[in-house]
């Protein structure tokens, strides 16, 4: 009887523990995954009633399996991947989402220091500025290049490279840095789409530079609207026109829009880095917020040259899965943005489901190098958890060719980046923002 008694207050006091602690026992569970708080869904479903928010609703959808070929058959190893498989999968997106670029260095192209000082942002820096002309031709299409580099290191430096949105001046107060001649967004103190000072410095917060040469890296910046102005002028403006085949006029479905030719700008960016004794181009990462993290994923993608890729809240047609249509979706964003994808994304408007292809499939073209996901908690027109399954359905590629992929099976918890595998992903408090 006693003992009896004794087993009964064990039991209870079990089940109490169990009950506040989620993380103690079989009746609990140990799942801290990020979650979208209820109240963020239900105030964002007010504002726009057409988009779904909401986890419970999120349709049923399969993904392609990116180990089996478009014939059915299975990638069996490595090999098949790097030889078959993944020059498949490099197609469909060209075809399908982001459009077809030139490949390859164009044979005119020049680059043209015409800055450098070994002493800038108070000694600790070498700044160099490069103008690029994608062309040779001196009034033709090109972009400027910002560089910082550490000034006490050895070199080679590995280097980050990011475009950023509002001109290379807006990165950092240094005065020496040139403003951008092309078209820049309308915005405060901005007046015929000119650049001028009242901009300088102003996007620093994004970009801690200092911070970044103090740890032994460098630094490239690129304003994206010298590769493209980002506006919809049917490809009238920026790169497209000097590389462009029309035929009888059209554009084919398959031609590149602005997120192609801003990652295109990227790689040039590397043909230019190649040249530059000073940066360790083995090691170059590159960086995105937003589109441009679209452009990062997309320009890592296709170029293997850049040795990390960093995505930072790219939601649709970036590391989001698109078959989820939480948040933005495919129609979406082609009719908000007819100018970034291919004509040929538009025929999935509510056709996800018949995509060959979904978001994972970029981000298994990035392997074996390494990759790096963010998301933010309120950026649920991102669809942060799109962007963790993502990262998820890559991770066999990247087992297969014997990387340890994603260190996680579920989604984290808020603030816990997953890092030891070789795609990372973070969700963080706070919006979208980098
Ligand atoms: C819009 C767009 C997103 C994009 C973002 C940005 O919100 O819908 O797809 O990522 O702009 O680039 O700032």
């Amino acid at each position: 009887m006693h003992k009896r008694k004794i087993f009964i207050t064990i039991f209870i006091i079990f089940c109490a523990v169990s009950l506040v602690s989620e993380n103690f026992c079989f009746g609990g569970t140990d799942d801290d995954s990020w979650k979208a708080s209820p109240e963020l869904v239900a105030k964002l479903t007010r504002r726009r009633s057409e988009t779904n928010y909401d986890e419970q609703k999120v349709p049923e959808y399969t993904l392609p399996d990116p180990l089996i070929m478009s014939d059915g058959s299975r990638v069996k190893n490595a090999q098949d991947w790097t030889s078959k498989r993944r020059p498949e999968v490099l197609e469909l997106f060209k075809t399908h989402v982001y459009g077809r670029a030139p490949i390859g260095r164009p044979k005119d192209m020049s680059f043209k220091v015409f800055d450098s000082d070994k002493q800038a942002l108070g000694g600790l820096a070498i700044r160099k500025q490069v103008a690029v002309s994608f062309t040779g031709e001196q009034d033709g299409p090109g972009m400027d290049i910002l560089i910082y580099l550490p000034n006490d290191r050895k070199k080679p430096i590995p280097t980050f490279v990011i475009l950023n949105f509002g001109g290379n001046h807006t990165i950092n107060a240094d005065p020496a840095i040139k403003l951008p001649d092309s078209w820049v967004r309308p915005g405060t103190g901005i007046v015929d789409n000119k650049a001028n000072e009242q901009s300088r410095g102003k996007a620093s917060s994004r970009f801690p530079v200092e911070e970044i040469l103090k740890r032994g890296y460098g630094l490239a910046t690129i304003y994206y609207g010298d590769i493209d102005p980002d506006f919809h002028d049917g490809f009238k403006n920026g790169v497209h026109p000097a590389f462009d085949k029309l035929s009888e006029e059209k554009r084919p479905p398959d031609a590149w829009g602005s997120i192609g030719a801003w990652a295109w700008g990227l790689s040039r960016a590397m043909d230019c880095f190649e040249t530059d004794a000073d940066i360790d181009n083995k090691r170059v990462i590159v960086l995105g917020h937003s589109r441009l993290g679209k452009t990062a994923l997309w320009a890592g993608a296709r170029d293997e040259r850049f040795a990390i890729v960093i995505s930072n809240n790219s939601g649709c047609g970036g590391a989001a899965l698109s078959r989820r249509r939480l948040g933005e979706t495919v129609k979406r964003i082609n009719t908000s943005f007819p100018h970034w994808f291919c004509e040929n994304f538009k025929k999935y408007n509510d056709k996800e489901d018949e995509l060959p292809l979904d978001q994972h499939m970029l981000i298994a073209l990035i392997a074996p190098r390494p990759v790096y996901v963010t998301s933010a908690d309120e950026d649920l027109w991102a669809d942060p958890k799109g962007e963790f399954l993502s990262c998820k359905n890559a991770d066999p590629v990247y087992k297969l060719l014997d990387r340890k992929g994603l260190g996680a099976d579920r989604m984290p918890g808020l603030d816990k980046p997953v890092k030891s595998g070789t795609i990372g992903y973070h969700v963080r408090t706070g919006r979208h923002n980098l």
